[in-house]
């Protein structure tokens, strides 16, 4: 096996570990797929923005350059991280909100069908707000119940459409598992039975390449704290596919959604542009931080992210293999996200023993251990300083 400082040499993105601040004690961060690092750009932005732009520029920065930030840094990542041409991304909100938003709106454009669609190993609040959405629509909740390591497939997603299908909500990588699923298929599938689907591409974006347009997505969400490097707490995207845009309406129709959001109008009537997916007053820092996150992706290229994301997970699996680790996730490359998960009966006490002694991986119940690795900034040698940790820990 080559050795870790072997495959550092020869990375074509090593050198993008320098761009982040890296001046924590610990061994090994293997969470940037809960929370990415900090972009020294980002740093250096925001120190500018609150100190120029707030500080200098006050009320005068909104028509100044702000109005339109949710917009343009949206088409930015939209264009960089998920194939969509202009005019169909926008920066706003939690995903948790965009995923409101979108469920009533993909709702919305197919009248007459009453069925959403979600798998039970879906991400918490994804299943939470398909239940909350289906009760005030007076629609029906349609449970997938796949195996938690081959996911969803056609297979498993085809039985459960039909044609009271409205909606299917998946998303791209498992939150757990980490396996990655087959978005081209499973989105053809969805549309053979005449329902639209979203996607959620929060463990997805910035790490895999995605291709909206040319895949005919009808909707997508995401946020930018994980690969995206945005920050704690940073706005999400929303993407509306621009053949729905007319008929998308969406529940939280405020001043920022509307036509004309300075005419103060007695009555609403939406934008008819991707604006409409906005709601209140957007937050400027933070958009400004995806952008950043935005534009170190662009330059490093998502082509060759995927690929070293593809190279580290299948050097951590192999390490864990020959510790003889129970690994649940995929072992097929083009089935995995940039994360990979160890199932131990003892998780939560390895996961609190490895913090200790200064590497960070994130625990998941009940007996999971998922080791995030970001390619920007995870080196082979990080990854193997911190597998190394937890193997000694599980002996
Ligand atoms: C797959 C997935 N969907 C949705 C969310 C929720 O995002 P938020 O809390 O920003 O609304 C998360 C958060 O980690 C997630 O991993």
């Amino acid at each position: 096996m080559a050795t870790p400082h072997d495959l550092d040499a020869t990375d074509p993105l090593n050198g993008f570990r320098d761009r982040f601040v890296i001046d924590d004690d610990l061994v090994a961060y293997l969470d940037g797929n809960s929370l990415g690092r900090l972009p020294k750009a980002t740093q250096e932005r925001l120190a500018a923005f609150v100190r120029e732009e707030w500080g200098g520029r006050l009320i005068r920065g909104w028509t100044e350059s702000w109005v339109d930030l949710p917009v343009t840094v949206g088409d930015e990542l939209g264009a960089a991280l998920l194939g969509a041409a202009a005019g169909q991304t926008v920066i706003a909100d939690s995903t948790s909100v965009n995923l409101y938003k979108l469920l009533h709106a993909a709702a919305g454009v197919r009248p007459g069908r009453d069925e959403i669609v979600i798998d039970a190993t879906n991400f918490p609040t994804d299943r939470y707000l398909v239940e909350s959405v289906a009760r005030a629509r007076g629609m029906t909740v349609r449970w997938v119940t796949p195996d938690l390591v081959d996911n969803v497939t056609v297979e498993v997603l085809r039985p459960a459409l039909g044609e009271r299908t409205a909606v299917v909500l998946l998303s791209h990588v498992d939150y757990r598992s980490g396996t990655l699923l087959d978005l081209a298929s499973l989105t053809a599938e969805v549309h053979a039975a005449g329902g639209v689907v979203i996607w959620d591409l929060c463990h997805s974006a910035g790490v895999v390449e995605i291709e909206l347009d040319a895949l005919e997505v009808d909707f997508a969400v995401g946020c930018t704290y994980k690969y995206v490097n945005a920050g704690p707490g940073a706005p999400a995207f929303a993407y509306v596919a621009e053949r729905h845009l007319a008929a998308a309406e969406q529940p939280i129709a405020g001043w920022w959604s509307a036509a004309d959001l300075f005419a103060m109008s007695d009555t609403y009537e939406s934008s008819p542009t991707i604006r409409r997916l906005l709601s209140g007053t957007p937050p400027v820092a933070g958009i400004l931080a995806v952008q950043q996150g935005v534009r170190l992706i662009a330059e490093a290229g998502v082509e060759q992210i995927r690929a070293k994301s593809e190279a580290l997970t299948a050097y951590a699996i192999e390490l864990l293999d020959e510790a003889g680790l129970e690994i649940v996730t995929p072992r097929e490359p083009a089935l995995r996200g940039s994360h990979v998960t160890v199932r131990h009966p003892d998780a939560r006490r390895l996961a609190e023993e490895m913090v200790e002694r200064g590497v960070v991986p994130d625990f998941r119940e009940p007996d999971l251990i998922r080791l995030g690795l970001s390619p920007l900034t995870t080196s082979f040698a990080e990854a193997a300083a911190g597998i190394a940790v937890l193997v000694g820990l599980a002996e």
